[in-house]
């Protein structure tokens, strides 16, 4: 599709907006090798995908944008692979949150932090920090996050809970398991959406995503632009939310 046709558009009145979009950010890998370039040229690309993402939210009323930036799983690759994702992820948190502040963005990080370093560390929560009073849009980026480590953290707090006899196990439900995990106050994801083609949703939200629509685009997270966003939230409109009931 071409950026500049649709670019501009926005959803008509009375049309259903995702209240709350996630997106796996697939294919920075595939856009660098097509050009013969390393691979962190292709994370650097998907950081202005990330900027142009974050506009197009803005602009069309979406209140929660969650980004999986580095799943539990990226650990595992090449150590200078996983030292340049970092150092960019640094780099992006540092020089950005002022200007995201300015958009009126608050910031929230989900994942297992602590396998981060100290400095790292400091400047997650003073993004957080910074950012909490802004409500014009909600962004959440999950770091060293995997949702089957997510769960299972919940379960072993609930499990130390009851063993101290302060909690009885026959009290605990779908709603108040979903407070343990790093999601508590944030709306399940109405719309889940993979980039580069792939179709698995990769240990991301797998809880929090029970009814989310999901949908598999066919291009490249660092051509990822404000049109393949509207183009989301047209496909997201065109289908009927049923949450299991049969239609009325
Ligand atoms: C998947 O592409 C992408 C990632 C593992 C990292 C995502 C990071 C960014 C988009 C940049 C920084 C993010 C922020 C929030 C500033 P891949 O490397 O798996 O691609 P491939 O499947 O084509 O190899």
């Amino acid at each position: 599709m071409r950026e500049a046709a649709a670019a501009e558009k926005l959803p008509a009145d009375g049309v259903a907006i995702p209240a709350h979009v996630a997106i796996i950010m697939d294919g920075n890998g595939r856009w660098a090798a097509a050009r013969g370039l390393p691979r962190i040229a292709g994370h650097r690309a998907g950081a202005q995908a990330v900027r142009r993402t974050i506009e197009a939210a803005i602009r069309q009323n979406v209140g929660w944008l969650t980004l999986y930036a580095f799943s539990s799983e990226n650990w595992r690759r090449p150590l200078p692979e996983v030292i340049d994702l970092t150092g960019l992820l640094r780099h992006y948190v540092r020089s950005e949150v002022a200007e995201l502040h300015e958009s009126g963005v608050r910031m929230r990080f989900i994942g297992d932090r602590s396998r981060f370093d100290a400095d790292l560390q400091a400047d997650l929560r003073a993004a957080e920090r910074k950012t909490e009073g802004n409500t014009k849009l909600n962004l959440i980026v999950a770091l060293s996050y995997g949702s089957r480590a997510e769960i299972a953290a919940a379960a072993r707090r609930l499990a130390e809970e009851a063993r101290a006899g302060r909690l009885d196990p026959a009290s605990i439900t779908e709603d108040n398991f979903g407070g343990g995990l790093d999601t508590i106050g944030i709306p399940d994801p109405d719309l889940i959406l993979r980039t580069s083609g792939e179709q698995r949703l990769s240990n991301f939200l797998l809880w929090q995503g029970a009814y989310a629509e999901l949908l598999f685009l066919d291009v490249l997270w660092p051509d990822f632009g404000q049109a393949h966003f509207a183009e989301a939230l047209a496909e997201f409109a065109r289908r009927e939310r049923r949450f299991g009931a049969r239609p009325g």
